[in-house]
């Protein structure tokens, strides 16, 4: 198949889903270039301009702060932050029998003793210079202080984390998200992972991991996370809070 030659994509090309490839082939629909959207999205070498719109637009958070707000918006740091997760060769994505991505799921090792330091690179205001984008780093930093995950599961030594989820939105409300999900369960047992942990800031991607059993441990609606007592997020429903679910595994 066309289109896997990209080096970020190298380590997981034994992992598409064969499922979801099925699936997909018998519903028999093509999202138009969408590999090319992926695939230059998640590539660090292409110029700006040659980069399309982010199949991230939607979530909810990046839609609150507005942070690729126009068609052909960008956000280098969301894109390091993207890569630098694909670096550690757990992700997936579900791709058609055509080769065409239709979602994917990028996920990130996190280890008891680097737990502390916080892998969220980027936090501070004097290193993020995107201010919108500090602004969810900062969230994300402060739910992982509130839940401390590691301290209630105190036996567990490294968990693998869904960065992003993300499903093109011709493609959503068929159960791709969930497949993703189940295989980087799947990939978790085989790794020798004792967690798999989602933070859910869509209503949809909390659904489908409620769906698969998933437990969630921690909750923040988003009215209750203030800065200077103004609300920093405020998505349209029915997105009101963040989730955070986890499954031993
Ligand atoms: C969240 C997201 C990944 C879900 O992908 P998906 O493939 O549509 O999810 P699934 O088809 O597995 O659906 C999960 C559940 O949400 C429901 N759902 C998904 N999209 C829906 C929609 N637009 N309206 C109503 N229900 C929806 C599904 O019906 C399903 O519920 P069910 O099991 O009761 O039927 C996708 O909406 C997306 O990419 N959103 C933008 C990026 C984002 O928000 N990522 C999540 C950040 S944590």
């Amino acid at each position: 198949m066309a289109g896997y030659e990209g080096k970020h994509f190298k380590h997981k090309l034994t992992l598409i889903l064969e499922g979801v490839a099925i699936l997909c082939y018998a519903i028999n629909q093509s999202p138009a270039n969408l590999i090319e959207i992926v695939s230059k999205f998640y590539t660090k070498d292409k110029q700006p301009e040659d980069r399309p719109s982010s199949p991230l637009r939607d979530e909810p958070l990046n839609v609150s702060v507005q942070l690729l707000d126009q068609e052909n918006s960008t956000c280098p740091e969301l894109e390091e932050y993207s890569i630098k997760t694909i670096d550690d060769g757990m992700s997936v994505m579900a791709i058609t029998p055509y080769g065409q991505i239709i979602g994917v799921c990028l996920n990130g090792i996190t280890r008891k003793k680097d737990s502390e330091e916080l892998d969220i690179h980027n936090a501070s205001e004097d290193s993020c210079h995107n201010k919108k984008f500090c602004k969810i780093i900062k969230f994300l930093q402060h739910i992982e202080r509130e839940s401390n995950i590691f301290a209630k599961y105190t036996e567990i030594n490294k968990i693998l984390c869904v960065k992003i989820l993300s499903v093109d939105c011709s493609w959503r409300g068929r159960g791709i998200a969930k497949e993703l999900m189940d295989k980087t369960r799947e990939i978790a047992r085989r790794e020798g992972f004792g967690l798999v942990r989602a933070d859910c800031t869509s209503y949809y991607s909390a659904k489908a991991l409620a769906k698969l059993g998933f437990e969630c441990v921690y909750t923040l609606q988003y009215c209750d996370y203030k800065e200077d007592d103004e609300i920093v997020f405020k998505p349209d429903p029915p997105h009101n809070e963040i989730k955070i679910y986890v499954q031993e595994i």
